[in-house]
């Protein structure tokens, strides 16, 4: 991330989400507070059939791009699908959600609010830039949310949330989607570090990450001309905005990566598997492709 710039990966997935949830045929995440939340012209294409078409249809003869798409939205899912999970096995009463974005779950869930404290972490350039557009729109945070600017490159995580009201010894439930590329690995290492070390009441984290294949396969000759192509524009892309990927985790050696860290990985899910995540009928045209997981990992309650 640039200094003092917002990030533009994150308004790219909040105009996704709120296409997608106006969208005839894939109901893969419903997000309706979403387009409240983008600019009025953004809110006037996310209704626009074609707009939707372009992304859909447009992309036929690119599967890659739809499949990106559709691991964006999966991960939205996938991260509140267990979420849900751990409340009603693990009672867990405290949501941490690192580089929310423009996440909306606080605005989607008022029936949580006296049960769950939703605490947003973000860079602080992309969460003013969040907290002016819901002050401008008359969009008020919900009683039950915490707004903790932080670097996750230059500030400790732990210091942060317990400086914000966290309480180590509540069973947490962490959301780290689409950020682990974006950040170097040691830095990725260190927020698993200090998770497990603050969490004494125990913590799940749901992440997504990009595996180390990625990089190999680019390069080789058995990608396309094509994939190979838009992969380079795709980072030549992210560099010029500022949000360049940094860092690839192993899905081989993930568990036992995992365990040093603290946690035993619940999940792994490749985009082969993630096919199945959901009925067809609800995917419509994005199914996952990539070298994309998405994971959760747990790390037990232990003494503080
Ligand atoms: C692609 S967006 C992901 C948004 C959302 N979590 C999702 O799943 O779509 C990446 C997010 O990571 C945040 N981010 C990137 N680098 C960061 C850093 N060094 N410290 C804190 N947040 C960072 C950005 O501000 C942005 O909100």
């Amino acid at each position: 991330m640039r200094d003092g710039q917002a990030s533009y990966t994150s308004r790219f997935v909040l105009f996704l989400r709120a296409l997608m949830t106006n969208s005839p045929e894939t109901h893969i995440f419903h997000d309706p507070v979403a387009e409240r939340l983008l600019s009025p012209l953004g809110r006037r294409l996310t209704h626009r059939r074609w707009v939707y078409r372009l992304m859909a249809r447009g992309f036929r003869r690119q599967p890659q791009q739809l499949g990106f798409m559709a691991t964006i939205l999966l991960r939205a899912r996938f991260g509140e699908d267990e979420l849900a999970r751990a409340i009603d096995t693990q009672c867990v009463r405290q949501y941490v959600i690192l580089g929310a974005g423009w996440d909306t779950f606080a605005w989607r869930r008022p029936d949580l609010m006296d049960r769950l404290t939703v605490f947003e972490l973000d860079h602080p350039a992309t969460q003013q830039a969040k907290r002016d557009r819901l002050a401008r729109e008359g969009f008020p945070a919900p009683d039950n949310l915490v707004f903790v600017p932080i670097d996750f490159t230059t500030q400790s995580i732990g210091v942060r949330l317990q400086e914000c009201g966290f309480d180590p010894a509540l069973p947490t439930f962490v959301n780290w989607m689409g950020v682990t590329y974006y950040l170097p690995k040691a830095v990725v290492e260190g927020v698993f570090r200090e998770l497990h070390t603050l969490c004494a009441g125990g913590v799940s984290v749901a992440f997504d990450y990009a595996d180390a294949g990625l990089r190999a396969y680019v390069d080789s000759r058995s990608a396309s001309f094509q994939s190979r192509w838009r992969r380079r524009l795709m980072e030549r892309v992210l560099r010029q905005v500022g949000e360049p990927f940094r860092s690839l985790l192993d899905a081989k050696t993930l568990p036992a990566w995992c365990a040093a860290l603290g946690y035993e990985l619940k999940q792994n899910l490749s985009s082969k598997q993630l096919r199945d995540y959901l009925p067809p009928e609800q995917m419509g045209p994005f199914v996952p492709r990539g070298l994309v997981y998405l994971a959760l990992a747990h790390s037990q309650a232990h003494v503080a």
